[in-house]
C-alpha cells in the first residue's frame, strides 16, 4: 500500500472473529540487540517486520553483523560481546524509532570511531539527553556537545565505569540503556528505576546474565554486570499487546460482537490497557496462559458492550499503557462521564505530541476535552455517531495516530481521509491486511 490517503467511508459490520496480530515490537527489537551481542546463530519466529525493526536489523547489518530475514524466520549471526567491526564514518538510520535509537547507543560505548545515529523527522524532534546523560556519566563522549537530539554522534571509550543510575520517568527505554551498556562496562551497574515494562530483564534472566532485581513500592532496584560470554538464543515472538488495542478498541465500540486474539504478549507491565478499559466497564479476559523465556503469553477475550463509564485513570497505571492512551481517548469519548488521565507529559515526548494530538482529534469529532500540559479530561458521549467528513494530516506520521483515526471512523462513522496510511509500517504492517480480509473493510 503507498496510497496518498485511505478514504473510509463506512462502520464495521457486526463481528464475531479469531485473529492473530503481528510480534510484538518491544521484544522484537531486544531480541535483535541481543542477538547481536550473542556468539553464534540466534533464530526468531514471529519477528516483527516492521520498519522500526529493520531499521534495527539495518543498523546491526552496518556493524558487521550478518542477518537473514525470510517469510517465518530471522537469522542473526552474532559475534559476541563488542563484536561489532567499527568501520570509519558509519552512520546508523534508526529511522522513526525510539527504542532502536536510543538502545543501540549502548552497544557502542567501546566504538574508537565516531558513530553517526541519524532518524527521520519525528525522531529528530525526540530528546536523547535522557540516553546522552547516564552514557556520559559512564565515560561515553557524544558531539556535537550538548547537543540533546538526533542526529548526534557517539565516541566509546577503554575507560569506561559503572554507574549508579536514578531512572524516575517510568521509561523502560532509558532503563535498557544503562542495562545494555552493563554488557561493555567492568563492574556493577545499579539502577533505581521506577516500574515500566520489564522485557529486557526478563531476556537478561533467561539468558543467565548477571542481574538482580528487588521490588520496593513502584521502583525496581536492578542490578546489572557483563556476562563473561553471551549464548546464542532462539526465540518465538509472541503477538503484540499494542496493536491488540486497536482490535480491542474495534470491539468494544462496535455493536454485538466479539473477538478473540491469539497468543499475545500478557506481561503484567504491558496490561494498562486491560486493566483501564475493565474499570470502564469493559469485561475482557485472559486465558490459555503460558511462559516463553519468562515471559506471559496467552489469548485475550472481548465482547462489545454499550456500558462503558468514565474514568479517573490512576497514574499508577501510565506506564502500563503509554502506547495505548491514544485509543484509551477514544475509548473514554464514547463512555458516559468525564474521564481524568493525568501525570503524562510523557505522552507529549512520543513519535508525536500524543495528549495534545488525541485531544485535538476528539475536539474535530465534537469531543469535548480539557487539556493541560500533561492531563486530559474527557466528556464522553455513548451516544456519539459521525455524519461529517474528517481529514487527518501533519500528525507526524505517527502510526497510532493513524490507527487511532481509522478505528474511529470504522467505529463512530463519518467519512474520513487519512493522508500517510504507510505510516502504520512502523509497528503493525499487517493492520490493513487484517480490516480488509477479516472485517471486510473496504477502502477506498
Ligand atoms: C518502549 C518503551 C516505551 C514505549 C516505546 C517502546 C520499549 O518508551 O513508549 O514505544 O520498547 O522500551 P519509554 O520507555 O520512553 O516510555
Amino acid at each position: 500500500m503507498s496510497s496518498k490517503y485511505l478514504l473510509v467511508t463506512k462502520k464495521v459490520k457486526k463481528f464475531n472473529k479469531t485473529l492473530q496480530v503481528d510480534g510484538d515490537k518491544s521484544i522484537s527489537i531486544r531480541w535483535l540487540l541481543l542477538a547481536s551481542q550473542a556468539i553464534g546463530i540466534s533464530k526468531a519466529k514471529n519477528l516483527l517486520k516492521s520498519e522500526d525493526v529493520l531499521s534495527g536489523i539495518d543498523c546491526i547489518r552496518k556493524l558487521g553483523i550478518k542477518v537473514n530475514i525470510s517469510d517465518n524466520n530471522c537469522i542473526i549471526y552474532g559475534r559476541g560481546i563488542n563484536g561489532f567491526k567499527y568501520r570509519k564514518n558509519i552512520i546508523l538510520n534508526a529511522g522513526n524509532s525510539g527504542t532502536v535509537g536510543r538502545l543501540i547507543l549502548p552497544l557502542l560505548i567501546k566504538s574508537p570511531h565516531k558513530i553517526k545515529i541519524i532518524g527521520d523527522k519525528s525522531l529528530s524532534k525526540r530528546d536523547f539527553s535522557r540516553v546522552i546523560n547516564p552514557l556520559n556519566k559512564i565515560g561515553v563522549k557524544f558531539y556535537p556537545r550538548g547537543k540533546k537530539r538526533l542526529p548526534i554522534s557517539i565516541l566509546g571509550s577503554k575507560y569506561l565505569r559503572p554507574i549508579n543510575y536514578h531512572e524516575k520517568r517510568g521509561s523502560a527505554q532509558c532503563k535498557t540503556c544503562v542495562m545494555l551498556a552493563s554488557l561493555n562496562t567492568p563492574g556493577e551497574m545499579k539502577i533505581y528505576a521506577k516500574r515500566s515494562r520489564n522485557h529486557t530483564e526478563l531476556m537478561f534472566k533467561s539468558l543467565k546474565m548477571p542481574i538482580s532485581i528487588k521490588k520496593s513500592g513502584n521502583v525496581d532496584f536492578i542490578t546489572t554486570s557483563s556476562p563473561q560470554k553471551l549464548d546464542s538464543f532462539n526465540l518465538n515472538v509472541p503477538g503484540d499487546i499494542s496493536s491488540s488495542a486497536f482490535f480491542i478498541a474495534l470491539t468494544l465500540l462496535s455493536k454485538n460482537s466479539q473477538l478473540v486474539l491469539k497468543n499475545i504478549n500478557l506481561n503484567p507491565s504491558r496490561l494498562g490497557i486491560i486493566k483501564i478499559l475493565n474499570k470502564m466497564g469493559a469485561s475482557i479476559k485472559t486465558k490459555n496462559i503460558k511462559s516463553i523465556r519468562g515471559e506471559k503469553c496467552g489469548d485475550i477475550f472481548i465482547k462489545s458492550t454499550n456500558n462503558l463509564k468514565a474514568i479517573n485513570c490512576p497514574s499508577s497505571l501510565n506506564s502500563s499503557a503509554i502506547d495505548e492512551f491514544l485509543i484509551i481517548f477514544l475509548i473514554a469519548a464514547k463512555s458516559k462521564g468525564v474521564s481524568y488521565f493525568k501525570d503524562l507529559s510523557e505522552l507529549n515526548k512520543k513519535e508525536s505530541p500524543r495528549l495534545k494530538l488525541g485531544s485535538k482529534i476528539l475536539n474535530m469529532i465534537g469531543v469535548k476535552t480539557i487539556l493541560t500540559k500533561d492531563s486530559i479530561k474527557i466528556f464522553g458521549n455513548p451516544k456519539i455517531v459521525l455524519h461529517k467528513n474528517y481529514e487527518i494530516k501533519n500528525y507526524l506520521k505517527d502510526h497510532r495516530v493513524m490507527a487511532m483515526c481509522t478505528i474511529a471512523a470504522l467505529t463512530l462513522g463519518g467519512v474520513w481521509k487519512i493522508y500517510d496510511p504507510d505510516s502504520i509500517q512502523t509497528s503493525f504492517p499487517s493492520f490493513i491486511k487484517i480490516l480488509k480480509k477479516e472485517f471486510d473493510v473496504k477502502f477506498l
